[in-house]
């Protein structure tokens, strides 16, 4: 039979699915581990590649470890001629997310190895697609825009090497730091809506590509990471600080969703959000633009004030990337260049303790009946 409950937990709300030992959400605390390290200490400590090792490996690197792996991840930045040509191909008005999920998937097609799902392989897969998701972001920006892509380099960090890509010079010391933390921030998040999805395919012993694919289009959605892009859009509707409170006012009273709000799991603040502030803040005061965290700081505190409800990581981290000099469609997919760990985390995790995902239904429809001849 089925059928044998009808409690239902829509949105798998509060229900347990399995064990993991990646990351930990502390809500009771507003706080968050990545294999027991405290998330704001690894971001003023560490830089994205070491927490990259962390995610995966289950520990910190030591400076061998470290080496190799950035080693390994640099000797595989760069996309075949074919799929560079896909990219020019696609639509200038596609958005980065289409574009993203389509060079992973034609990353798939290239691997040979696709099918086999051993940890090496895997761990494999997982550096092709560390080193190449930001080069197909960097070449899907400037295809679009109609400039020649940017070979990427291999004497340089990750985030250097995004910017590079991107925009053709590498900024300030205190920009890379901003962006390297927002990765680290944007890294892992336990089960979420994502994650989850990567394990959903994992679970049927599809492949890791597709795993991944599957995470980049759940990621998109406005209620989970595509939430970056939204805020970016809210706080140039408003544009003006002297605007912001009762712009809040008027979008509560018409019971409309304000994004960069709320959260699942996080009920009174979330763990990320005050290292992400401090990076914005950062930010607007190295570029001059103070505008977008005055606006933001009022319509956090109107919104705790008459929701009680706390901004989420897409708050600070939307506005930050704006300061930084990205276009606001290319929000998400800095998320997926950073969540990927988590990503192949989880699907290493699932991989090795795998049981088919498949939970049950109550169903509601017509009760069984003839077909009338
Ligand atoms: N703006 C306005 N009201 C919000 C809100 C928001 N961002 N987030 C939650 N609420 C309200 C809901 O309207 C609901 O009110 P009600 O009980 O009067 O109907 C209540 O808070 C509970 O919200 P609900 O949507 O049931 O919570 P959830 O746990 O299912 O949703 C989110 C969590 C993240 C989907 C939700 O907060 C949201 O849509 N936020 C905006 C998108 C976003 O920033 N996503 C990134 C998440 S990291």
């Amino acid at each position: 039979m089925e059928n044998n409950s009808t409690i239902v937990h829509q949105g798998l709300a509060g229900v347990l699915v399995d064990h993991t030992a990646v990351s930990k959400v502390m809500p009771e605390t507003n706080s968050l581990t990545y294999r027991g390290y405290a998330v704001q200490d690894l971001c003023e400590h560490f830089r994205f590649e070491d927490v990259a090792y962390l995610i995966v490996n289950g520990e910190l690197p030591n400076s061998e470890q470290i080496t190799e792996f950035q080693e390994h991840e640099r000797s595989k930045r760069g996309i075949s001629d074919e799929l560079s040509k896909i990219l020019s191909l696609l639509p200038a008005s596609a958005h980065p997310m289409d574009t993203l999920r389509t060079g992973v998937s034609v990353l798939g097609c290239e691997d040979s190895r696709i099918w086999d799902n051993t940890y090496e392989t895997n761990y494999d897969k997982y550096i092709n697609l560390l080193a190449n998701i930001p080069v197909l972001i960097a070449y899907s920006y400037r295809y679009a825009k109609g400039l020649d892509p940017i070979a990427p380099r291999n004497d340089i960090s990750m985030a250097e090497n995004f910017f590079y890509m991107c925009f053709g010079v590498i900024p300030k010391p205190e920009v890379i730091k901003a962006f390297d933390v927002s990765l680290i921030l944007y890294a892992e998040h336990s089960f979420n809506c994502s994650t989850f999805t990567t394990r959903v395919i994992t679970s049927s012993e599809s492949d890791f590509y597709s795993a991944v694919c599957g995470g980049i289009g759940a990621l998109k959605g406005p209620l989970h990471g595509g939430a970056n892009e939204y805020v970016m859009h809210m706080l140039k509707e408003i544009d003006d600080p002297t605007k912001a409170e009762q712009w809040m006012l008027d979008a509560l009273a018409t019971k409309k969703k304000i994004m960069g709000f709320g959260h699942r799991v996080y009920k009174s603040g979330d763990s990320r959000v005050p290292t992400m502030t401090k990076y914005a803040n950062l930010m607007a005061e190295a570029t001059g633009q103070n505008k977008w965290m005055e606006i933001s700081s009022i319509l956090e505190k109107v919104m705790i004030e008459k929701k009680n409800i706390y901004p989420n990581l897409d708050f600070p981290a939307g506005p930050a990337y704006y300061m930084m000099g990205f276009d606001i469609e290319m929000f998400t997919p800095i998320f997926v260049m950073a969540r990927i760990t988590g990503w192949t985390a989880h699907i290493l995790e699932q991989t090795a303790n795998n049981k088919l995902i498949r939970p049950l239904s109550n169903y509601i429809g017509a009760n069984q009946r003839s077909i009338e001849s």
